[in-house]
């Protein structure tokens, strides 16, 4: 009898775990969608929205700079592997506002461009930094010795949005910090509100603000691995430097970083 009891057990409990190996994806899946507590819901199809939003013509992510768009440079394909761990940048990143006068190269400044917004999954359009839905409001320009460039995440390419050396005019709008005007490069991270809002309402500006650290951090951890070194600057005039960068209205600059090679 005892046997017998044993048995059932037995066949019970196989069952059980058949039946769990059976259902456990599928209930993986399920909770993966819900949305987290706090979290608006999303509305139908936004996974798929969310996921296809971001290529240029979509007019869910309009193209930031001009109607008719300019000629695209492709930039260099970006390094795989760097010569220093995370741990290592992580521990070495330190903010410097003095730099050499030295050019950053192309490959450097796509690099860092990468970093920012490079697309990490293609069939999706992920990025590198993460998004609030995978909305990518941010716009990225480097503004250079050479002129202002408009980063294409999905073509990896710049625009050029402006000609000229436009430091001067952003180290005026930043309250005249030098490393705005000495570093051979400035990121600029802007944001069209709008994107993210069309799904997360009032949540959109700290979503935004969130994500441009993301992507400040991103390009700074890349400096320091790539043996460069920049500061992120929050202080300087929105309206001064939309005006001077001549950027389309939808974009409001959240994060400048200038990038170059630490002086000494
Ligand atoms: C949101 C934010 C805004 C900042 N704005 C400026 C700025 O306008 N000018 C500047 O020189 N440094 C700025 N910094 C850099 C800080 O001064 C710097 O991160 C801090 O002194 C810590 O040093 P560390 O970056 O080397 O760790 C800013 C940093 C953050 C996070």
């Amino acid at each position: 009898m005892t046997n017998v009891t044993g048995h059932h057990h037995l066949l019970l409990r196989g069952v059980l775990l058949l039946l769990t190996a059976l259902l456990a994806p599928g209930l993986l899946s399920a909770a993966r969608h819900e949305p987290a507590p706090g979290r608006p819901p999303e509305p139908p199809g936004a996974q798929v929205a969310a996921t296809t939003d971001h290529t240029d013509t979509n007019p869910a992510s309009p193209p930031a700079v001009t109607p008719t768009s300019p000629e695209r440079r492709m930039l260099p394909a970006p390094a795989p592997k760097g010569r220093m761990s995370l741990e290592e940048t992580l521990a070495a990143r330190r903010s410097v506002r003095l730099f050499a006068d030295k050019p950053l190269t192309l490959e450097q400044i796509a690099q860092l461009c990468w970093a920012a917004q490079g697309i990490t999954e293609p069939q999706r359009g992920l990025r590198t930094a993460p998004s609030a839905g995978a909305k990518y409001p941010m716009e990225l320009y480097v503004v250079s010795a050479e002129g202002v460039d408009h980063y294409v995440p999905a073509s990896h390419a710049f625009e050029r949005h402006l000609p000229g050396d436009l430091r001067p005019a952003l180290q005026q709008a930043a309250y005249s910090q030098e490393c705005i005007r000495q570093a051979p490069a400035c990121f600029v991270v802007a944001a069209d509100v709008q994107r993210t809002a069309s799904k997360y309402g009032d949540r959109a500006e700290r979503y935004c603000f969130i994500e441009a650290g993301h992507i400040g951090q991103n390009v700074l951890l890349q400096a320091t691995a790539s043996d460069l070194a920049g500061v992120p600057v929050g202080a300087y005039d929105d309206d001064a430097v939309a005006a001077k960068l001549r950027l389309p209205a939808n974009l409001r600059v959240l994060y400048l970083l200038p990038i170059g090679h630490p002086q000494g």
